[in-house]
């Protein structure tokens, strides 16, 4: 019985640039085609070459005749591909077996065992064994015989059909070897962490999505928990957060899933308000209110109404507008400019920063009590570095969105995946969405990304560099932690992540090292091994 989880993505493997490599070798040293039969027999021909039997002149010859003169023989050619398939698996996983197609030609295939499991064989066919080449010819003689081809055309094929030596076929089975051994090592990688997460996510059940809020992390479930109270309210919210962790995406994220979202989410930056202009951008005006006021106008509160007002960088606020933002949150009403009649609209306000805000209100620099006023709920935002488990879901899901065109999906490697997760990501969602935006690009038509193509910050970010925080100014605790990480980490990976060995070198107890790696994450970046 074939397991269907245990396909392997074929096509997708024969575009990797190393078995491009060593199939262009095969074809061009005897004109061989490569092709797999999976384990329940199906035949995946490769993506560009066409069927494997038509990389030979024969088989060219033979298949490029109108399907009633070949129809016997065709399907003779591509059940013949399928003996492969049909072989005892127990037979095929001791090592490669020589067979003989319907046509008379020789074929090699090369079984792929994963994790102890039979998933298929490689096969490169459609040559004669130089030494029965002759007696073979004859029999495809008799079989072709029966066929009205063109002599000429049948002759040359037949001249230049490969015919291979034996030390030919220890050279070719030495190449299929290396292609399994290539599709081994693709799978160890691919498999680890870089493909789990989306399955993951979906075993685990757990919220991960607000539209296009990725994370599954404990600081995210909370986030998803927050939301879930204040969707359906009108409450203000205070989003806080350092550059890039997602606080605009929540503050459409709340939008687009409450009873509002039907209505208009108007997104203004507060630091870049025009002072002069304030009044008329927030609130409208009438038509001759002031020189150049040629049409009325609505303002933004208006342009919101019955939807959501996203206040962002609202630290950033001149205080100017701060009173005027206070008063209307407060009486619920304004005054278009140059109009003598209050309007009242019904807009929830989302306002979000990246300063302390607290800390602005104690220096007197942000007004107290619009800070009461638009706190109501406050969400902050994790840092991507408070939330590293989220950090292959989000590779993930930036591979995917970026995967277009030319650009397929692609995979990064083991040792790629380990320089982003070991990377402090200052930049936070932003910078490493900007990363694999890169990486895809530089990727080419590759569809494995390995650590060399890497920015050279985070392919040469290290743990010391970490621990090197000891010379920057940014306090005792902090500085205390990021070495004890750092030790922690390369213990652990000194011994394989054993921890009993680890807490040994360590000199802690093993119960206190599985709480350190608690609260350094550091379980997520352990390399996953085969099942
Ligand atoms: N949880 C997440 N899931 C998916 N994408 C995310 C997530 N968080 C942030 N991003 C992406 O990161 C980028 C930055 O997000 P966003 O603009 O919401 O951050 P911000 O906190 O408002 O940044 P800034 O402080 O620079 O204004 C966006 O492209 C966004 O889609
Ligand atoms: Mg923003």
């Amino acid at each position: 019985m074939v397991d269907t989880r245990s396909q392997l993505p074929w096509e997708e493997l024969l575009e990797l640039h190393v078995l491009r490599k060593l199939t262009s070798i095969i074809h061009a040293k005897w004109s061989l085609g490569i092709g797999f039969v999976t384990a329940d027999g199906q035949v995946v021909q490769p993506p560009r070459g066409g069927s494997i039997a038509r990389t030979q002149g024969l088989c060219q010859v033979i298949q490029e005749r109108p399907a009633g003169e070949t129809g016997c023989i065709s399907t003779a050619l591509q059940a013949s591909s399928l003996l492969a398939g049909q072989k005892d698996q127990a037979e095929l996983r001791k090592g490669p077996i020589a067979y003989t197609c319907h046509a008379g030609l020789q074929e090699l295939a090369m079984p792929v065992v994963l994790d102890g499991r039979y998933m298929g064989c490689l096969i490169a066919g459609g040559f004669f064994l130089a030494k029965d080449a002759d007696e073979a010819l004859g029999e495809v003689d008799r079989q072709v015989g029966a066929l009205a081809l063109p002599a000429g055309d049948y002759q040359e094929a037949r001249q230049c059909h490969p015919r291979l030596l034996p030390h030919d076929v220890g050279y070719l089975k030495e190449l299929l070897q290396h292609c399994v051994d290539e599709i081994v090592a693709f799978h160890a990688e691919t498999t680890s962490r870089s493909q789990a997460p989306g399955e993951l996510q979906r075993e685990l059940g757990t919220r991960y999505s607000y539209d296009a809020l990725i994370g599954r992390s404990a600081p995210m479930q909370e986030i998803y928990r927050l939301l879930d109270k204040v969707i359906d309210t009108d409450s203000t919210v205070l989003i806080q957060g350092e550059n890039g962790t997602g606080k605009e995406l929540i503050a459409r994220a709340i939008h687009y899933n409450s009873p509002r979202k039907n209505r208009r989410f108007v997104v203004q930056n507060c630091s870049a308000f025009n002072d002069n202009l304030l009044d008329s951008e927030l609130f409208g005006h009438k038509r001759g209110a002031f020189t150049g006021a040629i049409a009325d106008k609505q303002g933004l509160f208006e342009v919101a109404d019955g939807g959501t007002f996203f206040l962002d960088e609202v630290g950033d606020m001149s205080p100017s507008l701060q009173v005027k933002l206070l008063r209307v949150l407060q009486e619920g009403t304004f005054l278009p400019v140059g109009d003598t009649t209050p309007r009242q609209v019904d807009v929830r306000i989302i306002a979000a920063t990246n300063r302390d805000l607290k800390r602005m209100v104690d220096r007197g620099e942000f007004r107290e009590d619009l800070y009461y006023r638009i706190n109501v709920i406050n969400l902050v935002m994790p840092p991507l570095r408070e939330r590293r488990d989220d950090v292959p879901v989000l590779i993930d899901h930036f591979l995917k969105k970026h995967a277009r065109g030319r650009l397929r999906m692609k995979r990064l490697t083991k040792g790629c995946l380990d320089r982003m997760l070991d990377y402090r990501w200052p930049g936070n969602v932003r910078e490493l969405e900007n990363e694999i935006e890169r990486l895809v690009v530089l990727a080419g038509d590759e569809r494995v990304i390995g650590e060399e193509v890497l920015s050279p910050r985070i392919r040469n970010f290290s743990q010391s560099q970490e621990a090197g925080v000891l010379g920057q100014p940014q306090g005792l605790p902090d500085a205390v932690s990021a070495l004890e990480r750092a030790m922690i980490q390369d213990v652990l990976k000194r011994n394989q992540w054993n921890k009993t060995r680890a807490a040994n070198e360590l000199k802690i107890s093993r119960r206190n090292l599985i709480r350190l790696v608690q609260k350094y994450q550091l379980e997520s970046r352990r390399p996953s091994r085969p099942n």
